[in-house]
């Protein structure tokens, strides 16, 4: 018998018709023996180094494939001929694709391909159907399956080859733009890591550059950030915006820089002038952190809600600074500053802010005092519940007081070296 009578995929490989490898996407007919020699030419072209997956009940059938692969300069096979061990394999050695026998016993390549198109992690394996069946309905439910290509048995290796080729170089392109589209994630998100990290640095130097002029150095504002933080989580308030506010408070008192010295570092008590200069630093917080609310300042007397519906501050983050350094001295029953607003007019990041501000002044040094006990400290805010404090801010402190007294000392000043101004 000739070897051209043989079904093709019985045919020995050294009978293989040549392949031209070097031209893609071309179902080109064997032109002959001598042209062999084109494939090793690029033997080390990048998808022959790909894996390939031969499922076939008949040991005969992926030997013979196997050969007519090799013998194209392929050299990775993984062969199984017991289709209920394919998932395993494809999960387990990810090949680069799998030429799918259809008719096989237990599990045909029908479930196979349904299995494959439901597994996340491994859906986009390309598969080649190997059939012996020209039944149009069949092909029609292998693509539906999410099958790539089909391979008439017995199989043409020229077609073989080529047809291989043509998936794998569409899955190297498939591969490439995943990884592509990963990298670029990948970069988008270090990207971002870097600008928060920027940010809060940003905003931690202007908070600190504002306490140096008040001489009240340390983590007073770091502290004061952490409390509201808690106390924002403990009402519920979503953790994301909960992270903001942390950022936000730090800027509460950064106003102070528009004070005098006179003023500030007064060390004797104020005159009626002097303190209504001093609490003008609510005044001087919003215009730094909001320098584009300059000419609409005169629009926020009395409405804060424009402060954050007034489309003068940029981002959430310095609207709610901007809000925190304008109201942050504003009292439950109208009694505070700068608006005399009550109740819930103040905005609730002032409201938090009030408490964490407070508590941390009561519990630390301060150039012209001691820290006061715990006790007494809990003893007054618990005094300005509905007057100075909301109240439900002021339970939500004492809900999560263990966490707060764990942050003051884990945050404490140093002992101050410098001369305190008293
Ligand atoms: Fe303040």
């Amino acid at each position: 018998m000739l070897a051209t009578d043989l079904p093709t995929s019985m045919i020995p490989p050294a009978t293989l018709p040549p392949i031209d490898l070097a031209r893609p996407f071309q179902l080109a007919l064997a032109p002959g023996r001598a042209a062999l020699a084109a494939a090793s030419a690029v033997a080390t072209a990048p998808h022959l180094n790909a894996t390939i997956m031969l499922v076939d009940d008949e040991p005969i059938n992926n030997e013979t494939v196997q050969l007519h692969l090799e013998n194209a300069g392929y050299r990775r096979f993984l062969a199984t001929t017991n289709p209920l061990e394919v998932m395993d394999l494809v999960r387990d050695h990810h090949p680069d694709t799998v030429l799918l026998d259809l008719r096989m016993p237990a599990l045909d390549g029908f479930e196979i391909l349904a299995q494959l198109k439901e597994a996340p992690h491994i859906r986009h394996v390309p598969v080649i159907v190997l059939t012996a069946s020209s039944d149009a309905a069949s092909h029609l439910r292998a693509l539906e399956l999410g099958a790539h290509d089909f391979l008439a048995k017995p199989v043409d290796p020229s077609e073989l080859v080529l047809r291989l080729r043509n998936t794998l170089v569409a899955k190297a392109y498939q591969d490439h733009l995943i990884n592509y589209s990963q990298l670029l994630e990948e970069q988008v998100r270090l990207r971002t890591a870097e600008l928060e990290l920027a940010r809060t640095e940003a905003i931690l130097c202007l908070a600190r550059a504002g306490e140096y002029r008040d001489d009240v150095t340390g983590n007073h504002v770091i502290r004061v950030g952490r409390y509201v933080h808690v106390i924002a989580r403990e009402l519920g308030i979503d953790p994301n915006r909960a992270a903001l506010l942390e950022q936000a408070a730090q800027l509460h008192d950064i106003g102070k820089i528009g004070v005098s010295d006179l003023t500030l570092l007064k060390p004797g008590k104020l005159t009626m002038e002097e303190y209504a200069q001093m609490q003008r630093h609510c005044e001087f917080g919003l215009k730094i952190i909001q320098p584009m609310a300059d000419t609409d300042w005169q629009t926020l007397h009395g409405s804060v809600p424009a402060v954050h519906g007034g489309g003068l501050a940029s981002s959430p983050i310095m609207r709610l600074a901007a809000s925190i350094a304008y109201t942050h001295h504003e009292k439950w029953d109208g009694s505070g500053y700068p608006e005399g607003l009550s109740g819930a007019r103040i905005p609730l990041e002032g409201r938090i802010t009030a408490v964490a501000d407070v508590y941390d002044a009561l519990s630390t040094v301060r150039p012209y005092k001691q820290a006061l006990p715990q006790d007494e400290c809990f003893a007054i805010l618990r005094e300005g519940r509905g007057t100075h404090f909301d109240p439900q801010v002021l339970d939500a402190f004492f809900a999560c007081q263990d966490e707060i007294v764990r942050i003051q000392h884990q945050l404490a000043d140093a002992p101050r070296t410098k001369t305190s101004i008293s």
